[in-house]
């Protein structure tokens, strides 16, 4: 236990227990690029050195880009849309202005009709369904071998937008090979590579688009968008909406997935707190996956451009330059969270930067919470047993985390 100071205690703070279970310490990196070995296999090794140089610039990578990492600094540029601009793009390369990916006002109309689609009334009405398929899903596994990623956390998020898109079930494969290729694109230094792919997914939402025109009136997403109208009756154009059905399948599968896997990695790793997790379900699920959403954000960082010099901690950063905002970073800020490199089901409810913040907060949160809680629901209930099966790998795209495989298997206690 942590004394409480008393005056603390007169305010109505409760003293609380955090089960250390994770290594707190880390070795204190003498350099850096987000691109080592080291840090793409476990980007927490450059924390402290981030925040010791809260400014950083990366020179690795063409164009070069400054990183912010501790809290106070993340969250300020992501509320400044003034001075930290959407405009060109959240990866580091510089894209042209689209859909959501723009600064208000633009992206308030764009926002404000895509919203439509995910109202909480929305997401709750497709509860039922994402249960039943997270179960679904797992009646399918081999007991004895199985991938956590490739045969669960990965297809669940692809049928679930799929659905929502209105996609014929026999085209979900393409769907997964179109999202990947845009999240590589997205990160890639020569996104040429994925010209075919991402050439294909239009061509194939613009045929979706002019099927809902001729016929309206279903009851998907894609229809809905068509639909959609702002208070002064404006609507969005086909280019319009193919950059918003990229950005949710960009945004909305790999994303999901890694939460799913990253928080299985973490709380398999320790099984006393899988096993505890599994005792107390409806209480230490949405703990578990707020604790994962804040130790391991399966979107490390994304990209603002500045729209003039703005100077930090005796640091210049010049106008017209890429900034990454490392959320992961800013979410093992010391200043902010108690023994902030534990990962523990006992700490007390926080903010974290997961989703972002300000006016580009994530729009699926509810609906990734929701996918997670059902696959998190469905593991603890079919697969109590469950233990790591070897060793797995990472996803491939530097500023995002998640596993890409997840080898398990089950095991019945012995009597
Ligand atoms: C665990 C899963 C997810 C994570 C970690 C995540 C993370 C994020 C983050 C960090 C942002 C902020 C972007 C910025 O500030 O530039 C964002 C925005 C967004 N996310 Fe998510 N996301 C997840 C799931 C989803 C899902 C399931 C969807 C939809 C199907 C989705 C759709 C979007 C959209 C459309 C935006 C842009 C919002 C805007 O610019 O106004 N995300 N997400």
């Amino acid at each position: 236990m942590y004394p409480l100071p008393g005056f603390l205690h007169k305010m109505g703070f409760r003293q609380y227990r955090l089960t250390i279970t994770m290594p707190t310490k880390q070795p204190i990196l003498s350099e850096y690029t987000p691109f080592q070995a080291n840090v793409l296999q476990e980007p927490s090794v450059a924390y402290a050195y981030l925040h010791a140089n809260p400014v950083h610039l990366c020179e690795e990578f063409e164009p070069p880009f400054y990183t912010l990492s501790r809290y106070a600094d993340v969250s300020t540029a992501l509320r400044d849309t003034q001075r930290f601009s959407s405009e060109f793009g959240q990866g580091p390369r510089f894209t042209p202005p689209a859909g959501m990916l723009s600064n208000p006002p633009q992206h308030t109309f764009f926002r404000a009709l895509v919203q439509q689609a995910f109202t909480p009334r929305a997401i709750d009405a497709m509860s039922a369904r994402v249960y039943r398929l997270a179960e679904e899903l797992l009646a399918q596994r081999t007991p004895q071998s199985w991938d956590l990623h490739d045969d669960f956390a990965f297809p669940l998020p692809v049928i679930v937008i799929s659905e929502m898109l209105g996609v014929p079930a026999e085209d979900l494969h393409l769907f997964k090979t179109w999202s990947d290729a845009s999240v590589a694109a997205m990160g890639a230094e020569d996104p040429a590579a994925y010209a075919q792919p991402l050439a294909d997914l239009a061509q194939y939402l613009r045929n979706a688009i002019a099927d809902r025109r001729q016929h309206p009136g279903g009851d998907d997403l894609i229809t809905g968008l068509v639909a959609a109208r702002s208070e002064d009756g404006r609507g969005l154009e086909d280019e319009d909406i193919l950059s918003v059905v990229t950005q949710l399948l960009v945004g909305g599968n790999e994303t999901t997935t890694s939460l799913v896997t990253n928080a299985m990695w973490r709380l398999l790793a320790h099984p006393a707190m899988w096993s505890r997790m599994c005792a107390d379900p409806q209480r230490l699920i949405p703990v578990a996956i707020e604790e994962s959403l804040r130790f391991d954000p399966p979107v490390l960082g994304l990209y603002r451009n500045t729209t003039e010099a703005v100077s930090l901690h005796g640091v210049t950063i010049p106008a017209n330059c890429k900034v990454m905002l490392h959320y992961a970073a800013a979410n093992r800020d010391p200043e902010v969270y108690d023994h902030a490199d534990v990962f523990s089901l006992d700490r007390p409810a926080q903010r974290h930067l997961a989703f972002g913040l300000g006016v580009h907060f994530c729009l699926g949160a509810q609906l990734a919470r929701l996918e997670a809680t059902a696959c998190l629901s469905a593991l603890a209930r079919l697969c109590p047993h469950l233990k790591l099966n070897g060793p797995s790998t990472r996803i491939t795209p530097f500023f995002l985390w998640g596993r890409r495989t997840l080898p398990v298997c089950e095991q019945q206690p012995t009597a």
